[in-house]
């Protein structure tokens, strides 16, 4: 960055330290700035760490301590320590017996004891024939204060002291009293000694203009003209600034919610079913004959508990157990076997949405435009393509005159609005005719996929329901979806909360 640019964006603040630390004599704290700026210490503090990343200060941080007297060292201070007191006693009255010493101090027993021992360790005294005698370290003693004497008194004059201010001798005194309990109040405090780096003094050579900085532009500024008087600071742009990951929706419930957007808008109803399904709503009222290929064990999800879901009224399933074996009264031949109502009964992990459509058409009178979006279950290996659970949408217009062409028209409007090109090629599902597969085109690709099926339901599923109106409907896979959208080849990545690359999704797309 050049020097005019980074004097162009200095706040006051800064601008404040940068010229106490010209002005002060080193070695200098935040302290000695908050005092000769009288700025909050809180201020120094933050206009230090904004130099420092800018390079124009160094800030050295070291730990000190600060040492303060406890009462019991004030009062040693004025009487002297305990050997002290001892050591004057025994210069006075000669040698003398510790029973004797304990009768003529005027410590307390504990007091004492500590005074002999310190005595002994000091080697101001030693013990001959059971009486305590002064040596000739002693008598020298008597005339001079030991340095950890002088510093109790130090302390006591000036109230506290800082560790790194003391000299040698005194550092050696500090762990000699620090040894002992309850002479010194020692408190651990950071230190910060404030630089100048060469390209500080660089900006300071160049001069620092201090003048009132304006932090707003108000309406009142813009008004009086006043704002061509103020002085605003210059921001960098360029700045670095901290990456944020806010919440988003996941991009598979984001498609979901477009779908459903989609439909609604377009006049449908939303309608639920359960996800544990009879094999009656899943396959027979479908008209899916019970040999049928999809309704194997290595296809769908036979569920163990519970092993039977209740049928629907005995008329219905009566009807469609006539439509499967001739026909019933369709006019069609049905699939002319024995049909099985225990097959019926099973429970099964729903495999497609259809059934949704078949419970909606049994409680619902035409006309209706109705869709559902839900979860569906088939056996499959997990691999980049396949999962055993995805979601479809289902739907269905019933009217008297709907056609197989609206139905085109509808998933045409759809995939528009979803913003896909789509085409329709024949196709077979047992209970539609017409039936139809819908493609939508990948540019990038330069190919079709399939996306889903749809078709007019046949009189088959119509005639047990009782549905009198032509019933267009339609189920579209929602996972390629979202996998084309979202530039993905592996569906597992809808599933895996791989949280870098959600992060790595626009928050609104
Ligand atoms: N249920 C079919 C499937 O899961 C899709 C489907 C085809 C749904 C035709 C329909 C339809 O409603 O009419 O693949």
């Amino acid at each position: 960055m050049d020097i005019e640019r980074i004097i162009d964006e200095l706040h006051l603040y800064e601008k404040k330290v940068l010229k106490a630390l010209e002005k002060l004599e080193p070695p200098i704290s935040p302290e000695d700035i908050v005092k000769s700026e009288k700025m909050d210490i809180k201020a120094v503090m933050s206009a230090l760490g904004s130099l420092e990343s800018k390079g124009l200060v160094s800030v050295h941080k070291s730990v000190d301590k600060i040492l303060k007297p406890t009462h019991a060292s004030k009062k040693y201070a004025i009487k002297g320590l305990p050997e002290r007191q001892i050591l004057q006693l025994l210069s006075k009255e000669g040698p003398l017996e510790i029973s004797e010493i304990m009768k003529k101090s005027s410590l307390d027993k504990t007091e004492n004891k500590v005074a002999i021992g310190w005595l002994m360790r000091k080697k101001w005294a030693k013990i001959e024939d059971n009486t305590i005698k002064i040596t000739s370290e002693g008598e020298k003693s008597l005339e001079r204060l030991g340095s950890d004497e002088i510093l109790l008194q130090e302390l006591a004059e000036k109230g506290q002291i800082k560790l790194s201010s003391l000299s040698d001798k005194l550092k050696k005194a500090f762990k000699l009293l620090n040894q002992r309990k309850g002479l010194l109040k020692v408190k651990k405090v950071k230190e910060h000694e404030i630089h100048l780096t060469d390209k500080g003094k660089t900006i300071l050579e160049r001069g620092l203009e201090i003048r009132e900085e304006a932090t707003q532009l108000t309406h009142d500024d813009l008004k009086t003209g006043r704002w061509k008087k103020l002085y605003y600071r210059g921001y960098d742009i360029h700045a670095e600034y901290p990456i944020i990951f806010p919440g988003k929706m996941h991009p598979l419930k984001r498609i979901i919610e477009e779908i459903r957007d989609i439909f609604l808008k377009m006049g449908f109803t939303e309608a639920r079913g359960p996800i544990i399904e009879s094999a009656f709503w899943n396959f027979d009222c479908l008209f899916q004959p019970q040999d049928h290929a999809a309704r194997e064990m290595q296809d769908t999800f036979y569920v163990k508990n519970p092993p039977e879901t209740k049928l629907p009224d005995k008329s219905l399933v009566e009807k469609v157990r006539m439509v499967h074996e001739d026909g019933g009264s369709t006019g069609s031949e049905g699939w002319q076997y024995k049909w099985d109502v225990e097959i019926a009964k099973k429970s099964v992990l729903r495999t497609h949405t259809t059934c949704v459509s078949a419970r909606f058409l049994l409680e619902n009178k035409p006309p209706l435009k109705m869709f559902s979006i839900g979860r569906v279950f088939r056996r499959e290996t997990i691999t980049y393509k396949h999962l055993p659970e995805f979601h479809q949408v289902e739907g269905i217009v019933a009217a008297e005159n709907v056609t197989f062409k609206n139905l085109l028209g509808i998933l045409r409007e759809f995939y528009t609005r979803l913003g896909f090109k789509v085409r329709f090629r024949p196709a077979y599902f047992p209970y539609t005719y017409l039936s139809t597969e819908c493609e939508i085109y990948l540019p990038e690709k330069e190919t079709w996929i399939e996306l889903g099926g749809a078709g007019m339901f046949r009189p088959e599923v119509l005639e047990p329901l009782q549905v009198e109106t032509p019933v267009a409907a339609f189920g579209l896979g929602i996972e390629r979806l979202a996998m084309i959208r979202l530039g993905i080849e592996d569906i597992r990545m809808l599933y895996q909360s791989n949280l870098g690359w959600l992060r790595s999704l626009p928050v609104c797309p």
